[in-house]
């Protein structure tokens, strides 16, 4: 790419087709702000950070990009170009002589750092003024069209409401990525009038001004028109969301992950997978989550800010939040993993057991239907089928804590604050709510009692009512 080059990017417009409270630029694709795929695009270009133009909604724009960009503020939106008069106003104050200035939307987010380079050789091949991003759409709908003359050259851009009838039918359009000389921008920026159907600063006028006073304008038209797809409607931002898992599942191919049908996961771009994993269909991975090599992921898992290790099987059903599951351990089918917990190596977690604030040492099985809150549990503790940890009294959370080798039996609760020392034995069916000292039994169920020939003498009283109901 050019030495210094700046980057501009246009951000500040609503977006009133989205039909949202929220700015375009800030709704999310593939988990993050569209914005932040054209942040990345600058930084990949230029080491300079970019000029962001913000408007609408600025400080939560702000807030999205923090330190990665500097920030020029257009009070009122009266236009593309107006948006670039108050960047260059920015940037003026900088010796901007041979420098080149890259536009870019902040609505447009699948264009490829390659296609910028090839915008870039061609702008210094063929010494242009200004070189701009085009593609060919079979239906063109409200993009500008790009009108070229005899020669193929491009004179103007016809916005689509200011278009002659011929002109619409034009099926070259402006992607709104332009590399301009820094010099001519600036220079022809404020000659800019609102003399159109829509009363604002149109950036694209640029174009027949250059012209005009004898400057090459280049285009390049994307080899792929979807790289230019422009973010204003919600449709729009299922095509782009879509791509972008596109990309994202074949570079996890590409790393060696396999999916067993890669059309019906949902990944966003920020999650991890190792070499050697298995993804099945139905899957969600969201935020920074991370998984390790040679796992198993099987249907219907939801995994959310979740570190997964290496080896580990995930079954079916599986949802799990801001949890962590170390190696070769096994979780699921259908278990609920909330914040906070943390399975060591090797850990069994199994169908419907939910866990929260709960850290399970090397080894610990929890295999069925249990709840496990705010628990600290040793290595190689057993907890039997339909343990309950009694966390709360209505008021506060309380903590069990399960020493190593501990053995739980089936249906027990836990009534916490409680501790159970290293080694000891819980009887099935016991309500724990003292302390259990080291390798000791603890039983807490009454004892029971057998009433012999109970049963037939029930079963006798039974028939003989029946017989004298049939008797009357
Ligand atoms: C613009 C182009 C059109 C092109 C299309 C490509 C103009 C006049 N038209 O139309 O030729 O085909 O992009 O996507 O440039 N913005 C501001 N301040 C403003 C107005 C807009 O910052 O006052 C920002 C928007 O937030 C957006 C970008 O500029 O990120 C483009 O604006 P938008 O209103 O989407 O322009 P289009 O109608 O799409
Ligand atoms: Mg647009």
């Amino acid at each position: 790419m050019p030495h210094n080059l700046e980057v501009i990017i246009l951000a500040a417009g609503l977006g009133t087709r989205m039909k949202s409270a929220t700015i375009k630029v800030l709704h999310r694709a593939a988990g993050r702000p569209i914005i932040d795929y054209v942040l990345d695009l600058a930084a990949d270009v230029s080491e300079r950070p970019p000029v962001v133009v913000v408007g609408h909604q600025r400080e939560a724009v702000q807030k999205a990009i923090g330190e990665r960009a500097r920030f020029a503020v257009q009070e009122q939106q009266l236009g593309t170009g107006h948006a670039v008069m108050q960047a260059a106003r920015f940037l003026e104050h900088e010796d901007m002589a041979g420098r080149n200035v890259l536009i870019l939307s902040g609505d447009v987010p699948l264009t490829r750092p390659e296609t910028l380079r090839g915008l870039a050789a061609q702008h210094d091949r063929e010494r242009n003024a200004l070189t701009l991003l085009t593609m060919k759409l079979e239906d063109p709908g409200m993009y500008g069209r790009i009108v070229r003359d005899r020669d193929g050259a491009v004179v103007r851009i016809a916005e689509a409401k200011d278009t002659s009838a011929g002109e619409k039918a034009i099926d070259e359009v402006n992607a709104g990525i332009y590399l301009f000389n820094a010099a001519d921008l600036f220079a022809n920026l404020r000659n800019l009038s609102t003399n159109n159907a829509q009363g604002e600063y149109y950036l694209t006028d640029l174009i027949a001004m250059l012209r005009d006073s004898g400057k090459r304008v280049g285009a390049l038209v994307a080899a792929d028109p979807i790289e230019a797809i422009g973010v204003n409607s919600r449709g729009e931002l299922a095509v782009v969301e879509a791509e972008i898992q596109r990309r994202v599942v074949q570079r996890l191919m590409t790393d060696g992950v396999t999916f067993r049908n890669p059309n019906t996961v949902v990944i966003d771009s920020t999650v991890s997978i190792g070499a050697d994993t298995v993804v099945y269909p139905f899957v969600t991975l969201e935020g920074n989550t991370r998984i390790g090599e040679g796992c198993v992921i099987e249907p219907g898992v939801h995994l959310v800010n979740t570190t997964v290790g290496d080896d580990v099987h995930v079954k079916s059903g599986t949802v799990a939040e801001e949890a962590t599951i170390g190696d070769e351990a096994s979780v699921g089918p259908y278990a609920h993993l909330r914040p906070g917990t943390n399975l060591g190596k090797h850990v069994k977690v199994g169908n419907f057991v939910e866990t929260k604030k709960a850290v399970f040492g090397e080894g610990s099985k929890a295999s069925h239907l249990s709840y496990i809150g705010d628990a600290e549990v040793g290595a190689n503790v057993n907890i039997g089928a339909g343990t309950i940890t009694c966390n709360y009294d209505g008021v506060r959370k309380h903590k069990t804590v399960l020493e190593d080798g501990v053995f739980i039996g089936s249906d027990t609760q836990l009534v916490a604050p409680v501790r159970v020392g290293h080694g000891a034995y819980v009887g099935a069916g016991s309500t724990i709510t003292k302390d259990v000292p080291p390798d000791a039994l603890a039983l807490s169920r009454v004892p029971q009692r057998n009433v012999e020939g109970w049963a037939t003498k029930r079963r006798a009283e039974m028939a003989k009512k029946k017989e004298d109901g049939q008797a009357k």
